[in-house]
């Protein structure tokens, strides 16, 4: 029998194996061809999980071949855009790794081609799948500390990776900070519409480029979204999802990435006369859900496929984030606040 879903994975390195295993369990998706232009990584990766396709190094060969409508981009960010368009001009639809492509023009051509082919193209933004994160999103949604004025994230790691993030320009915003800048948007609900960013290389930094930041965020909702992190910082490590405190009219909501998300607002009744107002803590509820991260992106991108409508991490949305990456960089490099909309609308 032939499965609805005929996916090509592009890239066999180490992320591929999140998104094979994730193919591997859904009844109605096959893998029929790997594609790497290491010949040998798609054939070790057909070994490992015994599969029995073909493998190729060239993507528009593999398509064409072995019938496919579905192609994973699992390649190093340099290559997204090429993939994600042939794949696209081929009649396939596309779901891609992070980030959407490596530069804003490319971003907006991946969506003209989609617009064009009428193809589907989602980015894995895998951290939004975090209950967690949902709940304080629903925190603040249900009104519990008013309208947001404040989001900061903290983002300290001391991570030894070694091999190209060493060397790039830029490690810690262009490899890591799409992230925690499309968790600020999906928690605040709100679009990015300014950044100044100041970009540095801490003491004792074993980067060649700049692994430190703080940007300044204005928000289309009125509030300022501040990001401080640091790609070299050693003990005292912050969780990979960041430590968040968003404060609004009557709270604050706060997540340290690692438990579960809280609100501290102030209590119902009189307080006139008081210094400080006297507080209620709540906690956020956090759901339990079978599938979380990588399986709850790709998930989502597969229910809009069903269900005929985009993705939650749609090129159209992620280019959003990819602009609060491209600002921020471009901030830095000339010391003044750049404006967003542009970039993104
Ligand atoms: N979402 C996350 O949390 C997360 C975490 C790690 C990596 N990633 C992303 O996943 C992607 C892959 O990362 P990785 O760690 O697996 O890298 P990797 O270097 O281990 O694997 C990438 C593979 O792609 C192959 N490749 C490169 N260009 C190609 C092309 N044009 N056609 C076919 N194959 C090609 C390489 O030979 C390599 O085998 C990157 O975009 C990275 O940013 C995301």
């Amino acid at each position: 029998m032939t499965e609805k879903y005929r996916v090509t994975v592009a890239g066999c390195g180490g992320m591929a194996n999140s998104w094979i295993q994730y193919a591997l369990q859904r009844e109605d998706t096959e893998i029929v061809a790997l594609v790497d232009i290491k010949i040998e990584f798609a054939q070790a990766m057909a070994e490992k999980y015994g599969l029995s396709c073909k493998v190729f190094t060239d993507l528009s060969e593999a398509i064409r071949e072995t019938g496919t409508n579905l192609v994973f981009d699992i390649t190093i960010p340099a290559s997204h855009y090429g993939i994600s368009t042939t794949a696209m001009r081929l009649g396939c639809d596309v779901f891609t790794e992070k980030p959407l492509a490596e530069s804003m023009a490319e971003c907006r051509d991946i969506i003209r081609i989609s617009d064009e082919t009428g193809r589907t193209h989602a980015v894995m933004q895998n951290r939004r799948f975090d209950p967690r994160i949902r709940a304080l999103r629903q925190l603040i949604d249900s009104g519990t500390i008013g309208r947001p004025g404040y989001a900061g994230a903290d983002f300290f790691l001391g991570p030894h990776f070694g091999g190209f993030r060493d060397v790039m320009d830029s490690p810690l915003l262009l490899d890591m900070a799409i992230h925690t800048f499309d968790q600020a948007r999906l928690i605040l609900g709100a679009d990015p519409i300014s950044v100044y960013c100041h970009e540095f290389n801490p003491p004792g930094s074993w980067y060649a480029g700049n692994a430190a930041a703080i940007c300044i965020f204005e928000m289309s909702d009125g509030s300022v979204f501040c990001y401080r992190g640091s790609w070299c910082a050693e003990g005292a490590p912050t969780s990979w999802e960041a430590s968040w405190r968003i404060t609004g009219e009557r709270g604050t909501a706060v997540w340290d990435g690692v438990g579960a998300p809280y609100a501290e607002s102030v209590a119902p009744g009189d307080q006139t006369g008081k210094f400080m107002f006297d507080y209620v803590k709540e906690e956020a509820e956090v759901a339990v859900q079978d599938h979380t991260f990588h399986y709850g992106c790709l998930d989502e991108m597969f229910a809009s496929l069903e269900e005929g409508r985009r993705a939650e991490t749609d090129c159209r949305d992620n280019i959003q984030s990819m602009a609060m990456v491209f600002g921020a960089v471009e901030s830095a490099k000339t010391g003044k606040k750049v404006m967003l909309e542009d970039l993104w609308r």
